[in-house]
């Protein structure tokens, strides 16, 4: 590995979720210090409720701005946000309840609706609110990209073989994932690499094998190694799921 890494790896669920709202805090900080504001995406699935319980209990809650963070999502299922199965609802019954951030400043990406349009909608949005670097060709930047990894090196809905990974233009798109045979909503590759910091969140001994494949650079590409990132991805990791890495790595 050529330094893209950096490894933060915690013996447990609970010391990971720790580390992890530990370092979401520090971003936060950064962000607001400088620019005002903390754009964080965040990541579904079921690995992020520990560290999105974290965030809404002490420590973290009261030590991070939540009148400045502007929540946005790495990808949504097509399903409205009440379903069972909707990223939003697992963030706003884990997190966004809890905390004191304004509802305007919470974008989830509308499931129930045709996902095209939804996810062109998306993107307008993301373009008007999110700050743009000095160059106006470069795509806006989140501060903060949260994102989990599925057993087949998917992150956000970027699965294997489907034609979302090879866009190159478009900052989110609809994808219809055939082992799914669902249709999904996600940022693409051109935004979450814009990102100040992409982070990692990879828990449980069934995650072993692909964490292993993905730092390792596998073989055949898959959709976590085609990550770019503008500095090093950092991965929380517990110990399960980091098997064949030794504890504290400071890089790879
Ligand atoms: C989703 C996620 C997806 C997730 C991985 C890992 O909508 O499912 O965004 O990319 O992060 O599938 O999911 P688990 O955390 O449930 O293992």
């Amino acid at each position: 590995m050529d330094g893209k890494h950096a490894l933060h790896i915690e013996a447990d669920l609970h010391s990971t979720a720790q580390a992890a709202a530990a370092r979401w805090a520090e971003l936060a900080r950064e962000a607001i210090r400088e620019r005002g504001a903390f754009h964080v995406a965040l990541a579904g699935g079921s690995t992020p409720r520990a560290l999105y319980e974290a965030l809404a209990r002490e420590p973290w809650r009261d030590q991070i701005n939540w009148r400045a963070t502007f929540i946005w999502f790495g990808d949504e299922r097509c399903v409205p946000p009440t379903h069972p199965d909707s990223n939003y609802r697992m963030a706003q019954e884990t997190l966004l309840a809890l905390v004191d951030c304004p509802s305007t400043q919470i974008q989830r990406m509308e499931g129930e609706r045709d996902p095209h349009a939804a996810a062109r909608d998306y993107q307008r949005l993301l373009e008007t609110r999110l700050p743009r670097e000095e160059l106006p060709d470069l795509p806006p930047h989140l501060d903060l990209v949260l994102l989990g990894l599925g057993s087949d090196g998917h992150i956000a809905s970027l699965f294997p073989n489907t034609a979302i990974l090879n866009q190159q233009i478009a900052l989110t798109d609809a994808v219809f994932v055939p082992k799914l045979s669902a249709w999904r909503i996600s940022l693409t590759y051109p935004l979450i690499a814009a990102a100040r910091q992409v982070m990692m969140l990879v828990t449980g001994a069934s995650k072993a094998d692909i964490v292993t494949a993905v730092l390792h650079g596998a073989a055949q590409e898959l959709p976590a190694t085609r990550l770019r990132s503008r500095s090093a991805i950092e991965w929380y990791l517990d110990r399960a799921a980091a098997a064949d890495f030794t504890t504290g790595d400071a890089s790879c």
